[in-house]
């Protein structure tokens, strides 16, 4: 059984426009990275900026068909604790994302497994600073930037293995 060969394009990551002081959040790799159907694929959110030391932070990547709405996908709290949404809740969908902290304040990283090609799209990583103000968590800025994974295609040779 051969692996189909499935192309993954991360578009340039694009920075919303936001005030000065806003977080400066980036989604790499890109511009362009090549998967194949059933690789693991692994998205880093880069966050910097912060307004406060102190603050903590709230992580959610999100998905969109082009042209469509974003849908939660992964949501990590500020207390590190991971919730799935929508269809990426059942479990079937939810072994095959993890996210994790790998740099406190600075670092996710968002790992899709077995990649299908129905996982193309456009993911967006979203961060909130939040810190404790006067006995009341009180969001500071927020931060966002997008890639896109396209160009997944199964081939023909696939198809006809099924
Ligand atoms: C994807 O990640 C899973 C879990 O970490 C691992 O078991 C699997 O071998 C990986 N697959 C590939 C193609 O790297
Ligand atoms: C934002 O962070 C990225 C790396 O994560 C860095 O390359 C870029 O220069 C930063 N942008 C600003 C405006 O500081
Ligand atoms: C969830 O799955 C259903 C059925 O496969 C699909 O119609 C719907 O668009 C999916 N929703 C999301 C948010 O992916
Ligand atoms: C950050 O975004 C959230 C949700 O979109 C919003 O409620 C909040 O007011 C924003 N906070 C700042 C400081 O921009």
């Amino acid at each position: 059984w051969e692996k189909a060969a499935v192309s993954m394009t991360f578009l340039l990551p694009f920075f919303s426009a936001e005030v000065c002081g806003a977080l400066n959040v980036t989604v790499s790799p890109g511009p362009v990275v090549d998967y194949l159907e059933g690789d693991n694929a692994t998205l880093y959110c880069h966050v910097s900026q912060k307004r406060r030391r102190d603050s903590l932070l709230a992580v959610r990547w999100l998905f969109a068909l082009p042209g469509s709405q974003e849908t939660l996908m992964i949501k990590m709290t500020k207390l590190r604790v991971v919730q799935y949404y929508g269809n990426y809740s059942r479990s079937a969908n939810r072994r095959r994302l993890r996210l994790l902290e790998e740099r406190r304040g600075a670092l996710y990283r968002l790992s899709v497994l077995t990649l299908r090609p129905a996982d193309q799209g456009h993911y967006i990583c979203k961060v909130q600073e939040i810190s404790r103000h006067r006995n009341k968590w009180t969001a500071w800025s927020n931060g966002s930037s997008a890639t896109e994974m396209r160009g997944i295609k199964v081939s023909y040779e696939k198809i006809f293995q099924y």
